[in-house]
């Protein structure tokens, strides 16, 4: 079936954004919000160290495979303009790829890890599937709303947090948790998730621990309340089964140095 031209120029431009919506992990609906620094004709450019990065991150992929470097874009981008991927920064990423704009947003509306709306300083994801809230997600979310006056999908009026629920994070062995901004945080109780938030409140929220993540009731990482109860001692020819390419070369100490992540 032919385009006739009006139709062919508007697949070329894109879809009509004030009618797009598409769902948040916790259900809510929401329409593209041409609010401003999120319009259609906004100016978004990398900064010259990010496009360093850019150059970095294009190299990976085959000339002709450029575009599947879209998701990683997106996130440089994402992190450059305070964890907000407005459309102009889309339109930027589709320019850098040769990729019709189209392209960029349907990554960019697919996968929640984009913000397609402001978001506060600090913003907390609060884990609401099924093990997180057998652990006690729900007091963990009513502590969050009671203590920052905000509810789900609200940014305080500081500007500093944003919180929304979504589905499972992958922590669920240290239910239940939050993820704020990068970072995880696990094993909360009601005292915790406070001291949390007003450790944030104050610019210093606590490191991760050398595992990438903070349980929050003291553990190392995921040992449980008896500590270590398994490979307590070398297994004689493992090594074997391990990647030799792989040593190394993933210190998670350093794995957001690594991925240009600070
Ligand atoms: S269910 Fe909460 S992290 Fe998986």
């Amino acid at each position: 079936m032919r385009l006739g031209a009006s139709r062919l120029s508007a697949v070329a431009r894109g879809p009509a954004l004030k009618t797009y919506t598409r769902g948040f992990a916790h259900s809510k609906t929401v329409e593209h919000t041409p609010v401003k620094g999120n319009k259609q004709d906004d100016y978004f450019d990398f900064t010259a160290e990010n496009y360093e990065r850019v150059a970095t991150i294009l190299a990976k992929y085959p000339a002709n495979y450029k575009q599947s470097a879209c998701i990683p874009l997106l996130d440089l981008a994402q992190r450059q303009n305070n964890n907000f991927l407005p459309v102009a920064a889309m339109n930027k990423v589709a320019e850098i790829l040769g990729a019709n704009p189209m392209r960029v947003y349907e990554v960019a509306t697919f996968y929640t890890m984009f913000n397609r709306q402001p978001v506060g300083k600090y913003f907390i994801q609060l884990c609401g599937t099924t093990p997180c809230m057998a652990c006690g997600a729900g007091e963990i979310k009513q502590t969050i709303t009671d203590h920052l006056g905000i509810k789900n999908g609200e940014t305080t009026k500081d500007g500093k947090f944003t919180l929304l629920e979504v589905e499972c994070l992958g922590a669920c062995i240290n239910a239940p948790m939050v993820q704020i901004n990068d970072d995880f945080y696990e094993m909360l109780t009601k005292e915790t998730t406070i001291e949390l938030l007003e450790a944030c409140a104050k610019d210093q929220p606590p490191p991760m621990t050398k595992w990438g993540s903070l349980p929050m009731n003291g553990q190392l990482s995921c040992e449980g309340p008896l500590g270590k109860t398994s490979l307590k001692e070398s297994w004689p020819g493992i090594e074997k089964f391990m990647r030799k390419d792989l040593e190394k070369k993933v210190d998670p100490a350093s794995i957001k140095e690594a991925m240009h992540y600070e």
